[in-house]
């Protein structure tokens, strides 16, 4: 495990370019399951969980190569085989690898999913729809296989808007018999993206960017080059930490600025200044942070994932700020780390409760999940002194270049 030191930082100024989406690229190199060909994915971040990914397609006899942010998939071999835990084990996204292997093999035994320690994260939902399909599914140790006959198209109401489950019932449907309605599907993003994927191989689906998804599946699905979008949450993390630090900086590669509004409209609220230009957003803060009341919920609420985030920055506002978690029941790892700086911070149920106005103090902290991570590097920035954040390589599994791209903007942080 690699550690990162970080200096103080009394200015951010540079640009940073945004990295391409890891939640939304993750879905579609499962989904290239479900072809036959080669498929070209672009803008795909350099990030241990795309590789990951890339070595579970290959335990299926499916050839993949990564150069220069290009992922080339090739799955006229593919072949059938079980995905060990080893792998499966590693990230929260290997669980989509049931949807597409049910849709191409009308079966999966694959390891149980991994993904960061932010609460229980169950897969009962995945697993009610595949059964409502016509899967049968048996768990034995930290594996699961599931097969099926025939599957089933089906209309299936989904308890909560999960974003794994969507996805993994989309892939699924691709393959059933008939017609599938998914309700209370979930609407982010990274749901549209996958829809309009998979539309571009011949399936067809109504109801994209809405919580009723109706899949008609169909047995020949051809084969479809994507690009990638840029990653919400990454471009999310540089505009909380820059409202935390005095800074000048651009951010390039943001094409579509509705999916991150939520964000801009949080971080305008803590004091940040941001101008939409031709190429790039233009962000400028003093540094000084107003403080608020603020809840995480599903899209296009404020995400979930840049709530340690916030907290981080919260603790310089100027007054008492408060942060409901509506989603995750444990995302709260990123308070005992903040006070080990000095920072007054308390958990009360889902609510996090902000003194405000500290001034926190270089010390060692743990990175214990990925955008926790991320955000024990914006508070070693903030800290007076030096920050060492140990375990980083979580940081790793979404973040391509955190240290290189904080360089590019003035701030002094390395591997050590
Ligand atoms: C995805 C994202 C993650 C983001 C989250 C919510 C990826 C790889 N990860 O995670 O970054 O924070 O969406 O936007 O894309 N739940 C159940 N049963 C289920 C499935 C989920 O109870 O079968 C619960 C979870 O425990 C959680 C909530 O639903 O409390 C949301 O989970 P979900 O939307 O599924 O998140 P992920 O897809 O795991």
């Amino acid at each position: 495990m690699k550690a990162i030191s970080v200096k103080e930082a009394s200015c951010l100024k540079g640009t940073i370019a945004i990295q391409g989406s890891k939640n939304t690229v993750l879905p579609i190199i499962a989904a290239t399951i479900l072809t036959s060909g080669i498929s070209v994915i672009y803008n795909c971040p350099d990030i241990i969980d795309v590789h990951v990914m890339c070595e579970l397609l290959n335990c299926l006899n499916i050839r993949t190569c990564y150069k220069e942010h290009t992922l080339t998939i090739d799955t006229n071999d593919a072949a059938y085989n079980s995905l060990p835990y080893e792998l499966t084990g590693r990230l929260r996204s290997s669980v989509l690898m049931l949807g597409a292997m049910l849709a191409r093999w009308g079966r999966a035994e694959i390891g149980m999913p991994g993904g960061c320690t932010i609460g229980t994260r169950p897969i009962d939902i995945h697993l009610e729809g595949f059964s409502k399909m016509n899967v049968d599914i048996e768990e034995y140790g930290d594996c699961l296989r599931c097969k099926t006959f025939y599957m089933q198209g089906c209309d299936f109401v989904l308890r909560y808007p999960s974003v794994g489950a969507t996805e993994n019932l989309l892939l699924a449907a691709c393959g059933a018999k008939g017609r599938t309605v998914l309700r209370g599907a979930a609407k982010e993003p990274e749901i549209i993206e996958l829809c309009n994927y998979l539309v571009s191989l011949g399936i067809l689906i109504d109801g994209i960017g809405t919580d009723v998804l109706v899949i008609k599946g169909t047995g020949c699905i051809g084969c479809s080059d994507y690009v990638n979008v840029y990653d919400r949450i990454v471009a999310g993390t540089y505009l909380l930490m820059s409202c935390g630090i005095p800074a000048d900086i651009r951010l390039t590669g943001i094409d579509e600025i509705h999916y991150i509004r939520n964000v801009l409209r949080v971080c305008a609220g803590l004091g940040l200044n941001v101008v939409r230009l031709e190429h790039y957003l233009h962000i400028q803060s003093s540094g000084i942070v107003c403080p608020g009341d603020f809840a995480t919920g599903i899209y296009p609420e404020f995400p979930t994932d840049l709530l340690p985030m916030l907290i981080t920055v919260l603790t310089k506002a100027m007054g008492e700020s408060s942060v409901t978690e509506t989603v995750f029941e444990n995302r709260f790892a990123v308070v005992s780390e903040l006070r080990r700086l000095g920072a007054r911070v308390n958990v009360n149920g889902n609510r996090v409760y902000i003194d405000g106005n500290d001034k926190l103090t270089g010390h060692t902290v743990k990175a214990t999940d990925l955008r926790q991570g991320a955000a024990m590097v914006t508070a070693g920035l903030m800290a007076s002194g030096y920050t060492t954040i140990t375990d980083t390589s979580f940081i790793q599994r979404g973040y391509e270049d955190i240290v290189g791209d904080l360089k590019g903007v003035g701030a002094v942080l390395e591997y050590i």
